[in-house]
């Protein structure tokens, strides 16, 4: 079995954010997406992995992955010229995948769970693909699934406005070698892209073993803010575990699961978890409520702030309340006059905001 993970795209619903960095990039608890996606692999013993990048992105990609080993992979960089759909960015990479079954993997999805078990079950059953459904409220940014009453797969459309069911069509996919043959069939939808959910619907259409299975546990796309934000708090509460490595000054208190790297440091502050504090950080005079993750070399002063995204390097200075909020690298938030109320932000890289 290998593994393609899609890590491409042009990423414009993250913007301001994803004009400088790759959407499958941006930290989630202050660890890209990628790790997760990769670190899902590695548990279930994959090691081929390709990498579809895109010739913008590729090279922060490529330094965040390397060769893969840290997560026992062995990657092999595919570059897409052009992001020219799902389908496409597989028929880019015929030559890495061969006739090999696959995974394939959106590097800006998030699972809840491993993806061991599905793969077992796709080799049981011997199946040609396996899709994962969620219901959603709003089923219209997505693929969706029609099924009949035996819960077969009936059909797959991407994006409809007027949605047959709320099962929405998951960012993981296995598939058997059948799907070249399939891709070559489809042509381009009304937006330009080769979908993959038309090739899967190709598949059901030529009788092929098509299993549908419904996910119990959370997923996210994280390509909206108000997604991120959540993606953020979910995986925080799952993931973090109070371990402090920075320094904490005998005027702070730390409360609960909250982790704080090396090198960063908490004075005259309080921080209530779960929250993770990058390395090089510094919390002065602060009050860091749960879910809210701040980047490396970040500095937080005199300030309060709660379910929060704040990434590398940038500075809040000043700010009474500042809640459900992303801020880019390098940013700048601070106060010139007197402020009430809350905050809610989203600030994309370098920028400086004066309130
Ligand atoms: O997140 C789940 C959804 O992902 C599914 O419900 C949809 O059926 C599926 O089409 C896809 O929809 P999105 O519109 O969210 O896909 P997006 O363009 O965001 O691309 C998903 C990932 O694949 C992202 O990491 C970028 C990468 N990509 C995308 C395209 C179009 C590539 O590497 N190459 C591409 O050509």
């Amino acid at each position: 079995m290998k593994a393609l993970v899609l890590s491409g795209g042009k990423g414009t619903r993250l913007r301001p954010l994803t004009h400088t960095i790759a959407k499958q990039l941006v930290p989630v608890a202050n660890r890209p997406i990628l790790g997760y996606v990769m670190r899902h692999l590695s548990e279930a013993d994959i090691q081929d992995t390709g990498v579809v990048v895109a010739p913008e992105t590729q090279d922060e990609v490529k330094r965040y992955l390397g060769n893969g080993n840290r997560w026992g992979l062995n990657i092999t960089y595919i570059t897409q010229e052009r992001p020219l759909g799902l389908a496409h960015a597989v028929k880019t990479a015929r030559e890495f995948l061969q006739d090999s079954p696959f995974i394939m993997y959106l590097g800006d999805n998030l699972l809840g769970t491993g993806i061991s078990k599905a793969i077992k079950e796709f080799q049981e059953h011997r199946a040609d693909c396996m899709i994962f459904l969620k219901r959603v409220a709003d089923p219209r940014a997505f693929g969706v699934a029609e099924l009949d009453a035996q819960g077969n797969i009936i059909s797959l459309v991407e994006k409809p406005k007027d949605p047959p069911s709320d099962l929405a069509l998951v960012g993981v996919y296995l598939f058997s070698r059948a799907i070249h043959h399939a891709i070559d069939c489809i042509k381009p939808s009304w937006r330009g892209e080769l979908e993959i959910t038309d090739a899967i619907q190709i598949l059901i259409d030529q009788g092929k073993k098509v299993r549908g299975e419904i996910l119990e546990t959370w997923w996210l796309d994280t390509g909206k803010k108000d997604d991120f934000l959540a993606a953020n708090t979910t995986v925080l509460d799952q993931y973090t575990i109070r371990s402090i490595r920075g320094k904490v000054d005998s005027r702070s208190t730390i409360e609960g699961r909250v982790e704080i790297e090396k090198g960063a440091r908490i004075i005259n502050s309080t921080i209530r978890g779960p929250v993770v504090i990058g390395k090089d950080t510094l919390i002065d005079n602060s009050f860091i409520g749960p879910y809210s993750s701040i980047g490396h070399g970040t500095v937080i002063k005199d300030s309060v702030v709660e379910h929060v995204v704040i990434l590398e390097n940038s500075v809040v200075r000043g700010i009474v309340r500042l809640e459900d909020s992303l801020i880019g690298r390098n940013a700048r938030v601070s106060k010139s006059r007197r402020l009430r109320g809350a905050l809610r932000l989203m600030i994309g890289d370098h920028s400086h905001v004066e309130i």
